[in-house]
């Protein structure tokens, strides 16, 4: 039996690892942090909420005296860092906050890890840390060895987060390990995201604004299978190494737009081109193959298998979309916090 500490849990990612993994280790607890940002939301996470096993805080990762007496009074075994500011044009407009959370609210978790203890912290991070690949170089492509040069403020952010994790193992020896995934998709992600607002906007007839030629090239992983080898490197994963996650799924922008419009059956006419992003990455590109030969994680899910139950999820839960576009679960959280 071990307590885990799961940050950013009412978030896309962090709420999906949840929902699986609360249930997967019923002998474990779980306890989620999460701050309720516009991008984290409780009712996300109501399937799991009456558990036995499940405990949610309300807090944030940067109040130190908050997380310091939730370590003190816990006695976690595992930390999980999901919790960020992850959305990449928000950075371009607003680049503190990101430096606050994903920097900031990094080391405070760590400097509680090391004052109470833990087996592990694991930080969950991405491939944009890499930067990008030219798009006439598809035999390229992301090793762990790859050199950091981040392109925007968010995997700056991310970047000096996991530089942070490395000189906490190497200088005071805490035990910690780094995942780097590429683009996630599936149920529950906020619809500023390219799929997501794809689906919206295709269901709502409104005009489907892709940056620049749509040529970009993402690599794209069903959200089950990114949390599928997180809970293999926080359970098997050696101390201080960094694994690369992702599934061989290159897609232009386009092509994603396209395959949406066409599982919806509606026109392309509705793709409109618009500025493009500032410093806009041109393609991502992941080798998982360390992943797969040390811990034997494979991907479940193709872009053509994942999209449909994706596309699917989000035509079916229309509530809670309007719910969090219009900052209903703000309220809810208050009616919890009440109860
Ligand atoms: P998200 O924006 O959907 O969720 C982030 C969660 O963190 C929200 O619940 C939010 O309330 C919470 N949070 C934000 N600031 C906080 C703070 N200061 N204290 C406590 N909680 C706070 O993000 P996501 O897409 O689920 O991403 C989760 C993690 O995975 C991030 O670290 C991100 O960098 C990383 N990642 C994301 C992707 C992707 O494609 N979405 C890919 C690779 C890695
Ligand atoms: O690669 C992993 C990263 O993937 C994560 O670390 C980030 O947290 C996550 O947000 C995501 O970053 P991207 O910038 O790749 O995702 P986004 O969904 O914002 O955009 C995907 C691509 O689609 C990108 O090339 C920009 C383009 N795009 C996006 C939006 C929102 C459009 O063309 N139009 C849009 O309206």
């Amino acid at each position: 039996m071990a307590k885990f500490l799961v940050t950013g849990g009412a978030g896309f990612i962090g709420g999906n690892f949840l929902h699986t993994m609360v249930r997967r280790y019923p002998e474990d607890e779980w306890v989620c942090l999460d701050a309720l940002t516009y991008a984290g939301n409780m009712e996300t996470l109501e399937p799991i909420m009456d558990l036995p096993n499940f405990k949610f805080v309300h807090a944030n990762i940067c109040d130190r005296e908050r997380v310091f007496k939730l370590f003190e009074e816990e006695h976690f075994d595992y930390v999980i860092n999901f919790a960020a500011e992850s959305h990449v044009d928000r950075s371009i407009e607003n680049p503190g906050i990101f430096l606050q959370t994903n920097v900031i609210g990094t080391q405070t978790l760590m400097d509680a890890c090391r004052k109470y203890g833990i087996k592990r912290y694991h930080q969950v991070s991405t491939d944009e840390v890499y930067g990008d690949l030219p798009l006439d170089r598809p035999d390229l492509f992301f090793t762990e060895e790859t050199p950091i040069h981040a392109s925007s403020p968010y995997s700056a952010s991310k970047a000096a987060a996991d530089l942070l994790v490395l000189a906490y193992h190497r200088t005071f020896g805490l035990p910690c390990t780094i995942s780097r995934c590429s683009n996630n998709y599936g149920p529950y992600q906020f619809p500023e995201k390219l799929i997501p607002l794809m689906i919206q906007k295709a269901q709502r007839g409104e005009p489907l604004p892709v940056y620049g030629t749509g040529e970009n090239v993402r690599d794209w992983l069903y959200v089950g299978d990114h949390n599928n080898a997180i809970d293999l490197i926080v359970r098997r994963g050696r101390d201080g190494e960094i694994y690369n996650i992702g599934g061989h799924n290159e897609r232009t922008n386009l092509d994603v737009v396209k395959t949406i419009l066409r599982a919806l059956g509606k026109s392309e006419d509705a793709i409109t081109f618009v500025k493009d992003r500032p410093g806009h990455d041109r393609r991502y590109a992941m080798d998982p193959t360390k992943i797969e030969k040390e811990l034997g994680w494979r991907p479940t899910y193709t872009f053509e298998t994942g999209i449909i139950p994706t596309i699917k999820w989000n035509l079916d839960n229309s509530q809670w979309i309007s719910h969090v576009e219009s900052g209903e679960y703000q309220l809810w959280m208050r009616r919890y916090a009440e109860k």
